[in-house]
């Protein structure tokens, strides 16, 4: 099957108004990617060596989302939705192009699975014209039925459409199917619209090719693999199935998760064996994470690296460009953005570091902050190997701590601090005896004046 060449044509024309929202349907997101970018991952996966969009509604949004998630797509507008085969034919002129196999897929069926694909593909391999996704809802009520006859498929009929006792049918249409390049188009440019809807519909051409002699079959795939996203409910529902796929995925990889149904990883989410992520930990795109690491609970982690036996959180928030090096440690209520810590180095307690470079082994003391951005420019920390900075000091960048450079606790540094140097960056304290004692009495004998005339 590998040498045939396959096309997808996704169907994404459609308003998708039980969304309530502004954005096109497809691009909501399951894991932090658009489903329909779901959609195209699976096909890839399936072998499609060639990707057709048919979109509709918010064209425009769709061409400069589809840019990002599958550049390689040819984008088709299908201008007034006249049916799932009308959509089809949209893409015409990609599907002219001589492809073996050409892959229907819906923009809206984010949990499709390449394996499901494949598998019709394969009967493609095997001869049959047309390959039908098939599924067992466990209610069949609004799915189109699959009407078998001695193991071949011989129609599918809309719900609208069926009989009293076709309607019985419990094995229903997925909505997606493999059909022959060769025989797509004839196919296509045959179908009708006079059924109950007045549509064109793809699945008529299941007994136009029956009718020509063609081997028409119908494969099973989960319930899962078709479900179709209408609102926001169901977003969620397909939301949580990914999650849940994915969190037992990651623990047969090796990774402790001690309360799986509290993680949320995103679709691009890397992560070692041995690592351990403790409860309620959020990961955003773009994260990394090598082998042996703790994420401890409450950490939310986006576009972050974190190399082998770091210890994150409980409660740190790692932002795009954070660059844990080896054994580094990032503790309880603390953000790093765009910035590396360097092997071994502690940043542990309340503290922001954005735009820096902290050193190798460099202690980061509680209440740290980098001064990184003056309202207009961000500026760069660079805190040498080794350094030490004192709890609650502040590091106005521009500024470089000098390696073994040691900063005194609550210092506001402005200027750049030489290797091994020590800065205080604060008044130097004054200590006056017997003064705390008389202030206490002057001020109680203030207070007992105040109260004797109140009463008087
Ligand atoms: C379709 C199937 C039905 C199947 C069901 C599974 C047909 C005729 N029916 O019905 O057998 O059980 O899916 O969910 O195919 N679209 C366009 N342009 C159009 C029409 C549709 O792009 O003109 C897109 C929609 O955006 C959607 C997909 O095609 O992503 C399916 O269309 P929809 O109207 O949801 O079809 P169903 O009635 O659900
Ligand atoms: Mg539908």
């Amino acid at each position: 099957m590998s040498q045939r060449t396959c096309l997808s044509v996704i169907l994404a024309a459609g308003e998708g108004t039980r969304m309530k929202s502004g954005m096109p349907k497809v691009l909501h997101a399951i894991a932090g990617r658009p489903m329909v970018a779901h959609v195209v991952k699976a096909a890839e996966a399936a072998g499609a060596t060639g990707l057709a969009l048919v979109i509709g509604h918010g064209a425009d949004e769709m061409r400069k989302a589809a840019q990002k998630f599958a550049p390689e797509a040819e984008t088709f507008v299908q201008e007034k939705r006249l049916g799932t085969a009308h959509a089809v034919l949209a893409a015409r002129e990609a599907i002219s192009k001589g492809y073996d196999d050409i892959l229907v897929m819906f923009g809206d069926t984010p949990l499709i699975d390449a394996g499901a694909l494949a598998a019709a593909r394969q009967k493609l391999a095997d001869g049959a014209a047309v390959a039908v996704i098939g599924f067992r809802p466990p209610s069949p009520t609004g799915y189109g039925r699959l009407i078998e006859k001695d193991g071949h498929l011989v129609a599918i009929r809309e719900e609208k459409d069926c009989s009293e006792e076709e309607k019985k049918i419990g094995f229903c249409n997925a909505g997606m199917m493999a059909v022959a390049g060769k025989h797509a188009l004839r196919l296509l440019d045959k179908v009708g619209n006079k059924n109950a809807k007045g549509e064109y519909y793809l699945t008529d051409i299941v007994e136009i090719a029956c009718a020509e002699g063609l081997d028409v079959v119908a494969t099973e795939a989960s319930f899962e693999n078709a479900l179709g996203i209408n609102n926001r409910a169901e977003l969620a529902e397909a939301e949580a199935i990914w999650q849940a796929r994915r969190r037992r995925e990651a623990m047969l990889s090796g990774v402790t998760l001690i309360a799986p149904e509290t993680v949320y990883f995103s679709h691009d989410t890397e992560i070692g064996a041995d690592t351990i992520v403790e409860p309620n930990v959020w990961f955003g795109p773009g994260v990394r994470i090598a082998s042996g690491a703790k994420i401890h609970a409450f950490s939310h982690i986006e576009g972050a690296t974190i190399a082998s036996n770091c210890d994150v959180g409980p409660f740190a928030r790692l932002r795009p460009g954070a660059d844990l090096r080896n054994k580094a440690k990032v503790g309880n209520f603390c953000e790093v953005k765009q910035a590396t810590i360097e092997e071994g180095a502690k940043v542990n307690h309340l503290t922001y570091i954005g735009d820096a470079r902290v050193g190798a082994a460099a202690n980061i003391g509680a209440g740290t902050i980098t001064c990184n951005y003056d309202g207009y420019s961000k500026f760069f920390t660079d805190i040498g190997e080794g350094a030490f900075v004192g709890s609650n000091s502040s590091l106005v960048a521009p500024v470089t701590i000098g390696k073994g450079g040691y900063i005194a606790s609550g210092s506001v540094i402005t200027e750049s601090v030489p290797d091994d140097a020590l800065a205080f960056g604060r008044a130097r304290q004054k200590t006056i005896p017997g003064k705390g004692k008389e202030l206490r009495e002057r001020f109680a004998s203030a207070a007992a004046a105040r109260k004797k005339a109140a009463a008087e």
